[in-house]
């Protein structure tokens, strides 16, 4: 595996580019080794981008485990590891990409700011590798979500490729913010996985948004931010006639901002 902080050693036709902000997980891995499976050149850049952080203690709080990154990175099969350099990808002034209502909402109320500067770093990451694909997780489906419509506005030749979430063995979605959980905190983070897989058994949209609401707050100690289901096609609030549904949580347990989605079953019948 070649470790380098500079692009020009690397471009080539057909990359395949797993951009993260490191202290990578399985979740991570598995956005890597689907990589592998499209391509046998594989980028992975680890960038903490400050731009999509909401204050400096969140940034300077962010882990970095760049040994362990690449022993992970390496083992899920990235040729190429990318750690940028801040003046490489903002090397003058900042063009900044914007994400439009959609990145006002959701996620975007909670963090305002956010998206704009994820879009703004996955662009320039993008013209500093020019790959031919690109895998994000479904994880964050709305970022997901975003970025595929960036791509499309602006006419950017990458295909966007989704990874599914991985989970451990109980359900909780895989997020570098686990480890600040106790067992009892992670007790109570389950509820979402519960709350979206106990959804996912409803035929209705109301009885989807019922369940939901009812699980989630059978925990006193999960506090919610939002709850909805949303048209996957649009991300518009999904009305009873969408045809591809997903639930979308987030919430905080004892301070940790934990998300998560699921496609629901419930179709148009
Ligand atoms: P980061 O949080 O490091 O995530 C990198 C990628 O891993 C994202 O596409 C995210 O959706 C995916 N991911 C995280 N947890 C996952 C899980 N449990 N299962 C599957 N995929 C998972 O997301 C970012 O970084 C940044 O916003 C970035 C896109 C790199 C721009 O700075």
């Amino acid at each position: 595996m070649l470790i380098t902080s500079n692009a020009q050693d690397f471009r080539a036709s057909n990359l395949v580019f797993v951009p993260t902000m490191g202290a990578l997980h399985e979740g991570h891995a598995s956005l890597i080794q689907q990589a592998r499976q499209l391509s046998d050149q594989v980028v992975v850049s680890i960038f903490v981008n400050p731009l999509q952080f909401e204050n400096q203690s969140d940034l300077e709080k962010y882990p970095r485990t760049p040994e362990k990154d690449a022993e992970v990175a390496k083992n899920a099969g990235a040729t190429i590891l990318w750690m940028p350099d801040f003046k490489d990808v903002y090397p003058g002034e900042v063009m900044m990409v914007e994400p439009g209502p959609i990145g006002n909402i959701l996620e975007g109320a909670s963090r305002p700011a956010h998206f704009q500067g994820v879009l703004t770093v996955v662009k320039r990451l993008f013209d500093l590798v020019q790959p031919k694909s690109a895998i994000f997780g479904e994880k964050d489906f709305q970022q997901l979500f975003l970025i595929k419509e960036m791509v499309r506005k602006l006419q950017i030749p990458i295909s966007i490729v989704a990874g599914k979430t991985i989970r451990d063995a109980d359900g909780l979605a895989i997020s570098s913010r686990n480890v600040r959980l106790s067992a009892h905190d992670r007790d109570n983070a389950l509820v979402i996985f519960q709350a979206l897989t106990a959804a996912n058994e409803m035929e209705s949209l109301s009885e989807i948004q019922e369940t939901l609401i009812e699980t989630l707050s059978s925990k006193p100690e999960f506090l919610l931010d939002y709850a909805c289901v949303v048209d996957e096609k649009s991300f518009e609030f999904a009305g009873e006639e969408s045809f591809s549904k997903r639930a979308l949580v987030a919430g905080w347990v004892n301070g940790v901002r934990l998300i998560d989605n699921m496609p629901m079953k419930a179709r148009v019948r």
